[in-house]
């Protein structure tokens, strides 16, 4: 939630501000704003809205320059107002800054500022920021960020300028992602990495705690008690052209049509002669793997749902006792975590906020924790004992696609995975289930080819307010998540229900303006969901169905079928959700939402 960016070099900083926050408007896109030094002059732009119409107001006023920061927004304190745009700055206009984070106790410092005379001119907790650390400074940068620290407590990222120093800015990280992107002669900032990659893939993560200074000619770090340290310089394995639409009309609709090969990618050098194996990642003794007795899995949003469908998974192949929770949920309530607990946290962005704080306390309670990322270096898999990536590549969309895919590919290994050396699994099942998994995104992308008969159904049904998912066991999950694409992004009431509850409440809905989209593979459970299909159907909904290929059945009950291919029981939610991404997908379209940023929500959710 909110990007920041801070650039130091010879190019124009406006076109690389503006061009990075495009890069990260998924993290927020109310208002956006930026802060130009010249000399020691600041100019400080800022606008609600997209990125969009602050590049309109900044090239009406012609404005260059070399060194400046920038901030696109997600509201947290204050309203959507200019007032709130970031950056702010102090009141004698020493300070500018940005920020990303919440600080929690604000209004105790704001009332203090206040009673020495401070005045503000926003609601946000920015603003105290910059007005705390203009008293803290003496002359000494590193020194003012040290004790800044100490006094807010939250989480913030923030990007700061100073009046007197043109040479650079200063950057300091706590709870909110930071990381430093080298170049030849210049030198960035940015929450994120994408709006790095059109210029440097050599970058620096920045620790809790830890304090940047970034100059033209390099960057130098000191930690929380400003001793100085040597910056770890890593590089990253995304490429500009995979953060770029590449000729589609949405990142959503490219992010779909990468699914077969976010499978193919994630199972890479994870399957040798014919079975998992991620011991090079994941360096467990037959003693701990043994010790376990629990496996907890904690998620938000989409994340959840992949969990979801993994439970099933790791229940059927491993002897473990699973348990899913929503990480906002698992933080608050008693839950047996212990030594004998693996905790794993499914997290794209690895910044979710309840997701680390969930961490944080099993880990506490003495679980050994694994996250499940598609981000190396994010605070989650800084903060593990063990992370196994999903790469899937760069995310863009806010509603998340293909890392739906990625997680429960990566969950699925981990579930054959920890079956073999639990022994819960034959050697042979365990083969033909890897087999299986090698032959998905194949079958994936088949299904991703039949994308005409999906815009078909959305111009059917676009007219309708509310829809009602269906599904059982595996698909159970499914549904949810397509209920939850066509709810983010076309703003449209889409319930996902077990279809066996249905009949507990939401059959109450229906009538022929609620159409009923069930998914209803060739599985174990195809009567019952049949059975349901029915009771829907005698109350006149409209009946969807995403089933297997060759069913000719569900063409007698359903008005209209969608198949994919087939698959083991255990497989189809990998099929069965690309249909429902796509009617998502063409439902927003023609209602004209924008797919990419739907309103309120942001991709990374850094508050609690
Ligand atoms: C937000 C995003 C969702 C995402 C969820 C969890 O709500 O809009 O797409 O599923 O956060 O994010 P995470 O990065 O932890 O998977």
């Amino acid at each position: 939630m909110c990007g920041i960016i801070g650039y130091v070099g010879e190019r124009n900083v406006v076109d690389v501000l503006l061009d990075g926050m495009r890069r990260m408007e998924y993290r927020g896109y109310d208002s956006a704003g930026m802060a130009l030094l010249s000399g020691d002059r600041f100019d400080v732009i800022r606008e609600v809205g997209k990125v969009a119409e602050l590049e309109k107001l900044v090239h009406d006023r012609g404005l260059t320059g070399c060194l400046g920061i920038g901030h696109t927004r997600w509201a947290t304190h204050g309203g959507v107002t200019v007032e709130n745009a970031h950056p702010h700055s102090d009141e004698s206009g020493r300070f500018v800054l940005v920020h990303n984070g919440i600080i929690e106790n604000f209004l105790d410092l704001k009332e203090e500022l206040e009673n020495r005379g401070d005045h503000f001119s926003s609601q946000t907790d920015t603003e105290v920021i910059v007005h705390c650390l203009a008293r803290l400074y003496d002359g000494d940068m590193v020194h003012a960020l040290v004790e800044l620290q100490k006094k807010l407590s939250g989480s913030f990222a923030l990007v700061i300028l100073r009046k007197d120093d043109p040479d650079g800015f200063f950057c300091v990280r706590r709870g909110s992602p930071l990381v430093l992107g080298l170049g030849d002669g210049e030198n960035f900032c940015a929450s994120d990495v994408p709006p790095l990659l059109p210029y440097t893939r050599e970058v620096v993560y920045l620790d809790e705690g830890d304090i940047g200074e970034v100059t033209r000619k390099g960057v130098r770090l000191w930690d929380d008690k400003g001793c100085s340290k040597e910056p770890t310089l890593q590089e990253v394995d995304w490429d500009v052209s995979m953060a770029d639409k590449e000729g589609y009309s949405h990142f959503m609709l490219k992010e779909i049509n990468e699914q077969g090969a976010v499978v193919r990618n994630t199972l890479k050098g994870r399957l040798a002669e014919g079975r998992v194996d991620l011991s090079e990642e994941l360096q467990w003794s037959q003693e701990l793997v043994a010790s376990w007795r629990n496996l907890h899995i904690v998620a938000c949003g989409t994340s959840y749902y992949a969990s979801l469908v993994a439970e099933r998974a790791l229940s059927k192949w491993t002897d473990l006792d699973v348990r899913v929770d929503i990480a906002s949920e698992y933080r608050y309530r008693t839950v047996r975590t212990d030594e004998k607990t693996l905790a794993v946290f499914v997290s794209q962005s690895g910044e979710t906020a309840d997701t680390i704080a969930a961490q944080r306390l099993a880990r506490g309670l003495g679980a050994h924790c694994l996250a499940v990322t598609n981000v190396r270096g994010s605070t989650l898999s800084r903060e593990v004992h063990d992370t196994l990536l999903l790469k899937a590549g760069p995310e863009i969309g806010v509603a998340a696609t293909k890392t739906f895919m990625g997680q429960m590919t990566a969950l699925y290994l981990l579930a054959l995975y920890l079956g073999r050396l639990r022994g819960g699994i034959s050697a042979a099942e365990e083969i033909r289930l890897a087999e299986e998994l090698s032959r998905l995104p194949y079958k994936v992308e088949t299904v991703i080819a039949r994308e005409n008969s999906l815009q078909g159904l959305a111009e059917r049904y676009v007219s309708c307010r509310d829809f009602l998912y269906l599904g059982r066991g595996y698909s159970f999950p499914v549904a949810l998540e397509g209920a939850l694409k066509l709810k983010e992004i076309s703003y449209l009431h889409a319930e996902g229900y077990a279809a066996g509850e249905m009949k507990h409440g939401p059959i109450a809905l229906l009538d022929d303006k609620v159409p009923v989209i069930t998914v209803i593979p060739r599985d174990s459970l195809y009567e019952k969901t049949l059975s349901n299909i029915l009771e829907a159907k005698a109350r006149r909904s409209p009946i969807i169905a995403i089933g297997t290929d060759g069913d000719s059945l569900l063409e007698t009950y359903a008005d209209h079928v969608v198949t994919v291919p087939w698959t083991d029981e255990e497989f189809t939610p990998f099929l069965s959700v690309v249909p429902l991404q796509l009617f998502a997908y063409h439902v927003a379209k023609l209602r004209r939402c924008d797919i990419d940023r739907p309103r309120n929500l942001a991709k990374s959710v850094t508050v609690e």
